[in-house]
């Protein structure tokens, strides 16, 4: 039997938590099948109480070790709005919104997010935190997610992990800086697809756009350096020329691989 360690072995915890009461499965599949990209909304607003609530949504959104390496830039200036309008290449999707959510993954947010999941974990009261995840904060996170000065660290840490992995089965990365930009557009991608979904979920409709002159959108909401545009999020109510047309998926055997 394998060697028991930090990832394989299951800790002994006082904790419990019940699964929930949602016992709706139709309801969401109506949710995930009325989310379109809206590329017309019509003047109505959204309640700003809305808007909070979807974005509180969004970032229960699982994402990588818990680091959270997302940050979502609501525009509400309307001054900043219109110039992120014209970032966004004037689109419709972006020009008629009511709402412009910036989400920005963050890579280099892994060294805030650490020191607060140690300090969450010394502030548990009711709850023992078992020591491995305390130490996988403490020790490996820093090992995983550092990549040292111009990614020194990441490439002997490739070295090392390719010898490892001959023998055992071993994480290849992050390695790199570029492993670093990808590692948090991910978990930020599944935080902008729950904030879409909230929206939906709320009455309201979404487009995401990657369509836009990064660089100035950067400068209008004076992003810090090191972060990166995942995607803007439209939002507002669908004007009856909102979808452009039927929604087109191609055969799911394309896709959808059973192994
Ligand atoms: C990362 C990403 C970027 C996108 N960028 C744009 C965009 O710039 N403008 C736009 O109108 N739609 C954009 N879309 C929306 C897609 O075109 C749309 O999701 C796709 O056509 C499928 O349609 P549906 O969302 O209605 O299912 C984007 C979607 C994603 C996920």
């Amino acid at each position: 039997m394998a060697e028991k360690d930090i990832f394989s072995e299951i800790p002994q915890l006082n904790y419990q938590e019940e699964s929930g009461d949602y016992k709706n499965p139709e309801s969401f599949d109506q949710l995930v099948e009325a989310r379109r990209s809206c590329r017309v909304y019509t003047e109505e607003s959204i309640p700003e109480e809305i808007v909070r609530k979807c974005l509180s949504l969004a970032v229960l959104a699982p994402n990588s070790s818990n680091l959270q390496p997302w940050q979502f830039y609501w525009v509400r200036s309307a001054d900043k709005k219109q110039k992120i309008v014209e970032a966004c290449l004037s689109q419709p999707a972006a020009a008629t919104a009511q709402e412009l959510i910036v989400a920005v993954a963050h890579p280099e947010m892994w060294r805030t997010s650490r020191k607060l999941m140690l300090d969450s974990f010394a502030s548990q009261k009711d709850i023992e935190v078992p020591k491995s995840a305390i130490s996988y904060y403490e020790k490996l996170v820093p090992l995983a997610y550092n990549q040292g000065f111009l990614g020194i660290f990441g490439r002997i840490k490739s070295c090392v992990l390719f010898f490892r992995g001959i023998k055992k089965p071993t994480p290849r990365g992050p390695v790199s800086k570029q492993d670093m930009r990808v590692w948090a557009q991910k978990s930020t991608a599944l935080a902008c697809q729950q904030l879409m979904l909230a929206f939906r979920a709320n009455g309201y409709d979404t487009c995401p756009m990657e369509g836009m002159d990064e660089k100035r959108v950067r400068k209008v909401i004076d992003l810090p350096k090191g972060s990166e545009v995942c995607m803007i999020i439209s939002a507002g109510k669908r004007a009856p020329n909102g979808i452009y047309g039927p929604r087109i998926r191609f055969d799911e055997k394309l896709f959808i691989h059973e192994v």
